[in-house]
């Protein structure tokens, strides 16, 4: 395998030559750990998030979509435990005035230069360590003092549990079943930095997964290996993905078991997902919050119980970084130096480009009319401007895995040349079965080229 040239730095500053990421509020200076997504981060979380809503919903049929409010009734978070317990222990400098994580102390910079660890200098001045909820208050009704205090909800999962009720009456499910959602979550994070793995505003991809008592084990391992095969078969190399295990003092205060998935970042192994057992734990605290029955009862034979829940939690940013970390490479073509995305063509803002050789000799009226075709069945981009090299370069840095060449010879047969990003190939093909080789194409089995020593050799041939 060649060597992986991805650095975290290499990442951020593509992210923003190329539009897919920029620091939100940049002209006001930034704020702290806020990202934009520019045009290809739009297409590609949108990718990330259809992938797993076809892997919940379209590949399943015991799995049920809803899309619940950001505000929820305060008791909410009550009853989850995240009002008194989803905390991290701060502590203050009183020199700096800077905040600190009181259990990253080791890994935290001083505000001061030259800058030290905090409490390394006699000058530290730092306060006791003391509880900070992460969540976000705000205010609901027309006049602050009078509105009741409500949050931003800290995970989309809570939502699920306050509808459990409603869709036992419609959907027509039985444990087990899942009730699956993405959706904005916010916390106000103390630890910041590493780009768009840990934000104060993310989106997550949760599903709960209702059982019966007796088979949550056993479901827990199925979501284990379910969720593993998701990250894979989009192409993360499999020495780049793991499953850790919580010990027994990290599990969080509903979980009997959490794994885990875990990704190879330049940072080092990190989370990606979490899976979890979180046993009747939510729906039995919101029963007895809201005074509600939230139990399953058969028909059939009059048993009732409180399902238990099978949790796989993920996040659609770091889904996405990690794919873009996966995917990052650079080779040499004829010489020059070039950086490309190996991204699964499922998941690349742009599957096919549509580039006239030249902007002469109705070339470019031709490429528009294929693009006006292409654009109809996939995400197409059309580009007349700059050498045909320079062209290729771009799209190469966006992770388009194909693009369509209209020359000279084009005008004459109707056909066309089909590039590929990866092998660099070069087909002939014509013009009407253009459509049908993308459809296969991009329903293919993909394995990243990055695996493949022989394929990193080829690419440094003399082909564009
Ligand atoms: N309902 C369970 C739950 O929220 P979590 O491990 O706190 O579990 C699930 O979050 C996933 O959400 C994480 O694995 C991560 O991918 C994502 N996530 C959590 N906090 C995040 C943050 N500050 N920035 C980006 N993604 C985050």
């Amino acid at each position: 395998m060649a060597d992986d040239v991805v650095t975290m730095d290499k990442i951020v500053s593509l992210c923003k030559r190329r539009g897919f990421v920029f620091p939100s509020s940049e002209i006001y200076g930034g704020l702290g750990s806020s990202y934009d997504y520019g045009h290809y981060g739009v297409l590609l979380k949108n990718n990330v998030k259809e992938q797993w809503w076809k892997a919940m919903l379209q590949e399943r049929d015991d799995i049920v979509a809803l899309d619940s409010a950001i505000i929820q009734h305060p008791r909410t978070w009550e009853a989850s435990g995240h009002l008194a317990g989803f905390t991290d222990p701060l502590v203050d400098c009183r020199t700096c005035k800077l905040r600190f994580r009181a259990d990253h102390l080791d890994q935290a910079q001083c505000g001061r230069k030259p800058s030290k660890r905090p409490g390394e200098t006699p000058d530290c001045d730092l306060t006791e360590a003391r509880a900070f909820n992460l969540m976000f208050q705000t205010t609901i009704g027309p006049v602050q003092e009078e509105g009741a205090t409500v949050y931003l909800r800290p995970e989309t999962a809570q939502g699920i549990f306050l509808n459990f009720r409603n869709y036992l009456q419609f959907s027509r499910k039985k444990p087990p079943f899942g009730i699956a959602q993405i959706g904005k979550s916010f916390r106000n994070e103390i630890t910041t930095g590493n780009f768009t793995f840990r934000m104060r505003e993310f989106e997550q991809m949760e599903m709960e997964y209702f059982v019966a008592p007796a088979d949550a084990r056993q479901w827990f391992e199925h979501w284990l290996s379910e969720r593993m095969r998701w990250y894979l078969m989009l192409g993360i190399r499999p020495d780049h993905l793991r499953l850790r295990p919580h010990t027994t003092e990290e599990l969080s205060h509903y979980s009997s078991a959490t794994s885990d998935v875990e990704y190879r970042f330049p940072i080092g192994w990190s989370e990606l997902e979490g899976i979890a057992n979180r046993g009747d734990f939510d729906l039995r605290q919101h029963a007895a919050y809201s005074g509600q029955k939230l139990e399953y009862v058969d028909t059939a034979n009059g048993e009732r119980y409180v399902p238990h829940v099978i949790e796989p939690a993920a996040g659609v940013d770091r889904a996405a970084l990690a794919f873009l970390v996966d995917a990052y490479d650079e080779d040499e073509i004829e010489g020059e130096r070039r950086t490309v995305l190996r991204l699964h063509p499922l998941l690349a803002p742009v599957k096919v480009a549509v580039l006239p050789l030249v902007r002469k000799d109705g070339q470019p009226e031709l490429a528009r009319s294929v693009y006006g075709a292409l654009r109809d069945r996939v995400q197409a981009e059309y580009d007349e401007a700059g050498a045909i090299g320079r062209r290729y370069r771009r799209q190469d840095e966006i992770g388009t895995p194909w693009a369509v060449t209209i020359d000279h010879r084009s005008l004459e047969d109707r056909t066309v040349t089909l590039r590929d990003r990866d092998s660099l190939a070069q087909d002939r093909i014509a013009f009407d079965a253009l459509g049908v080789e993308l459809d296969r194409r991009l329903r293919a089995a993909w394995r990243s080229p990055k695996l493949d020593a022989s394929a990193q050799q080829t690419c440094g041939s003399s082909q564009q």
